[in-house]
């Protein structure tokens, strides 16, 4: 019988993280595996405060529909913040407001990708992007990073056979692994990209949360027309808000706002409203420094506790930022079976392989140190190592 579903959603991966966080929600076990901004650090009563004045002060307005490319001041709030904290030109008309950076991935998905369109995704990748480009039926070609960046070797080889119509970077503390690109491995993938058809998406939901090191410079900077960059306040702010934008060329825009007027008329304006209140009326940096050094004593915790309960040869990131960082098992073991041992241990994270294309067998896995407090880190880590130690020893 034919089937009613359109071929469009047939092949997309359904999210194994999901699955993994129903067995993690038992509250015994120790979960390294979700991928949440720590709920301790959400603003309540100042959200509280904004949205009782935008209730009292323009109520009616905030309620009503708005404009498709998103609430003005806001975007002139981000236009502004570029310029004064990164020293980026972006114009208020080259921002458009979505429902979190996810929307941004599937509206540039939309309208930019026909079907076997050849899209650079990075190895490992997020999870959300493969699956945001899998619904329009992109052929993926997977491009290794390591700690400094992506595989430039592989780039350049993709970029000469197929001339990709997307590279997706996530160059800040990336999801999965942790890593950041270089300076110099991002002037390398400028320079492919450079002068060609390619657009690169630069996805910095995490940029701002740096608790080490110095910032790079933005690709949105080194190419700036042939780079989308998407932001978001879900992990500076709230992510059930679901407010993040996308910054393009003037080219790319006018095609993203009929993109997304046909998806949603606009992003929820009352939200919008809320968080530009919210921004306004505190010291927004103060709040995001707090969450900098939880989570920056948190990856401490998890680092100090790897080198001190893991069996020599376990590779680890060393994140400058972010929520995760990535283990290295050795070569032979499957991060899928220690997973099934740590489990009845009470120890949960994400095997590897999820976030590679086609790969059913890895000896990687995701930590989550954001949504965890240090004692606990130390405990879950011990219990790891010790599910390690077991495994290695069969
Ligand atoms: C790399 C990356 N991009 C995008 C998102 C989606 O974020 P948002 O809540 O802004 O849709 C996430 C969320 O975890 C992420 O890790």
């Amino acid at each position: 019988m034919n089937s009613i579903f359109s071929d469009r959603i047939t092949d997309v991966p359904k999210s194994f993280i999901r699955e993994i966080l129903k067995i993690a929600v038992d509250p015994s076990v120790i979960s390294f595996a979700g991928g949440l901004p720590n709920r301790e650090l959400f603003p309540v009563e100042e959200i509280k405060q904004a949205a009782i004045r935008v209730l009292e002060e323009y109520g009616r307005e905030a309620l009503q529909y708005s404009k498709t490319e998103g609430h003005q001041e806001l975007r002139e709030y981000l236009s502004q913040r570029y310029k004064d904290k990164h020293r980026l030109d972006l114009g208020v008309e080259n921002i458009l407001i979505t429902n979190g950076s996810q929307q941004g991935l599937d509206l540039v998905g939309k309208i930019l990708l026909n079907r076997t369109d050849d899209v650079v995704i990075e190895e490992p990748g997020y999870l959300g992007a493969i699956q945001a480009f899998s619904v329009y039926r992109a052929t993926f070609n997977p491009v290794p990073v390591s700690e400094e960046g992506m595989d430039i070797g592989r780039l350049q080889t993709i970029m000469s056979a197929k001339s990709p119509k997307l590279i997706y970077a996530v160059p800040n503390f990336q999801n999965p692994s942790g890593i950041s690109y270089s300076e110099a491995n991002r002037q390398a993938v400028a320079e492919l990209v450079r002068d060609s058809n390619t657009l690169l998406i630069e996805d910095d939901p995490y940029g701002d949360l740096r608790f080490e090191g110095v910032e790079k410079t933005s690709f949105k900077k080194l190419i700036p027309d042939n780079t989308v960059l998407l932001g978001s306040f879900s992990k500076t702010i709230v992510p059930s808000f679901r407010l993040g934008w996308i910054a393009a060329p003037d080219r790319i825009m006018e095609k993203l706002i009929i993109a997304k007027q046909a998806a949603d008329l606009h992003t929820n304006n009352f939200a919008q409203c809320v968080i530009h209140r919210y921004i306004t009326d505190n010291d927004f940096d103060r709040h995001i420094s707090k969450i900098i050094s939880v989570y920056g004593s948190q990856r401490n915790a998890m680092i100090e506790s790897i080198r001190q309960y893991f069996p020599p040869g376990i590779g680890h990131t060393s994140p400058e930022g972010g929520m995760f960082l990535w283990v290295t098992l050795p070569e032979h073991v499957s991060s899928m079976k220690l997973f099934e041992k740590a489990i009845i241990d009470k120890v949960a994270f994400v095997p590897g392989h999820p976030f590679y294309i086609d790969r059913r067998e890895v000896n990687t896995l995701r930590l989550n140190y954001s949504c965890v407090d240090e004692e606990t880190i130390n405990i879950g880590i011990n219990r790891l190592g010790q599910a390690i130690r077991e495994q290695l020893a069969e």
